[in-house]
């Protein structure tokens, strides 16, 4: 898997001296990671891991880990995704995480790689699912990640659960998914997601979401992440959501209404790219909203399937708009204001960006 190249301008010569000492900058920067999908976030060494113990195990195991490593293979090459092939690669991920040891060990590591890249706050996002095979149930599913992020050896980043309704659920799930959030919430889950295939049939999420924001959780719906959906962004946009995923592809009417209503998008530049849904970093839509101070963030949506950490994101974000090293340090405490936990963890959080010295 090769990390997307930071282009060396003489901008970021001027400004950090080079490309090794602007990629050092952004790691040892204190960051806010608000999108993040768990099973796309699982580093190849520990998804090689996990294949090699399945290998070593059952006939079916072993089936379920040679697609997991063919998937490994096919990243190494990869530099472009077409949206229609990168869903379904989710479920050799899946035939890996299906076991609560083995969901508690990449939810360790997830959360490791997070710290080691200098995330302070992460907001990690994941689908509850059931498997047969394991006795795993979407309540077991949620229950185990708390778990493991309560018992995750990291100290110095904080981490909260967002639960994802996937665009292939039906409303009941949908529903389910809600009232499991609600259940959970004060053991760390602090809202609920939108997510899944774009292309997948559209299907009324909207009671669900209605029910959550009554409920006092927060929601943010990957919106217009493809063309020609404006009626469901329309639609989407009437749940009145905390923050937005993407907002790539949005009419000139629902982009003013997201910028009137000043509703945080989450920016995820590397993801876009490589899915080709933005053609490259310097028309981002991120440009329009950083120049227009609209609350943007920067994530990683993947970080482990696009070979980009959230450092790097920085570093591109950097070298594509020529910012300083002052905006980036303030890019990133404003990310502050668009976390899902409470005003004291927001407090909390100044203080350490406050405190911190280059
Ligand atoms: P999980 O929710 O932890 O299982 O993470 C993987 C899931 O996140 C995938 O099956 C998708 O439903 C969702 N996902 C990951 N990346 C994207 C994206 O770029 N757009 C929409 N959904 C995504
Ligand atoms: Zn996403």
């Amino acid at each position: 898997m090769k990390a997307p190249t930071v282009p060396n301008t003489s901008f970021v010569d001027k400004e950090f001296g080079g490309v090794d000492q602007l990629l050092e900058y952004c790691k040892a920067l204190p960051k806010i990671e608000l999108h993040a999908h768990l099973n796309g976030s699982i580093s190849p060494e520990s998804l090689r891991q996990l294949a090699e113990k399945r290998l070593a195990g059952t006939v079916g195991e072993a089936e379920a880990a040679t697609g997991a490593l063919s998937v490994l293979e096919a990243l190494e090459w990869k530099d472009t995704f077409d949206l229609k092939d990168f869903f379904p690669m989710f479920k050799h991920i899946y035939a890996l995480t299906n076991n609560m040891a083995w969901l508690v060990f990449i939810v360790h590591g997830v959360i490791k790689d997070f710290e080691d890249d200098g995330v302070r706050y992460l907001e990690l996002r994941s689908t509850p699912r059931d498997d047969a095979s394991t006795g795993l149930t979407k309540e077991l599913y949620v229950q185990t990640v708390l778990q493991a992020i309560s018992t995750s050896p990291a100290t110095k980043i904080s981490t909260r659960l967002i639960l994802t309704i996937d665009r292939r659920h039906s409303p009941e799930v949908a529903m389910q998914i809600v009232d499991l959030a609600i259940r959970f919430r004060d053991q760390g889950v602090v809202g609920v997601d939108l997510a899944g295939d774009p292309y997948a049939a559209d299907f009324d999420c909207k009671h669900a979401l209605l029910k959550a924001k009554a409920a006092g959780l927060k929601v943010t719906i990957h919106l217009g992440e493809i063309e020609n959906r404006e009626a469901e962004s329309a639609s989407m946009l009437e749940v009145r959501p905390d923050r937005l995923g993407h907002a790539t592809f949005l009419s000139e009417q629902l982009r003013a209404h997201v910028y009137e209503e000043r509703i945080a998008v989450e920016m995820c530049m590397t993801s876009n790219v490589l899915c080709r849904t933005v053609s490259s970093y310097e028309e981002h839509h991120i440009k329009e909203a950083l120049e227009l101070d609209h609350p943007s963030i920067l994530c990683t949506d993947d970080k482990s399937i696009f070979a980009s950490p959230l450092s790097c994101e920085y570093a591109l974000a950097a070298s594509t708009f020529s910012m300083t090293k002052q905006q980036l340090f303030d890019l990133s405490k404003k990310s502050i204001d668009a976390i899902f936990a409470n005003s004291e963890e927001k407090t909390r959080l100044r203080g350490v960006w406050d405190t911190w010295a280059p």
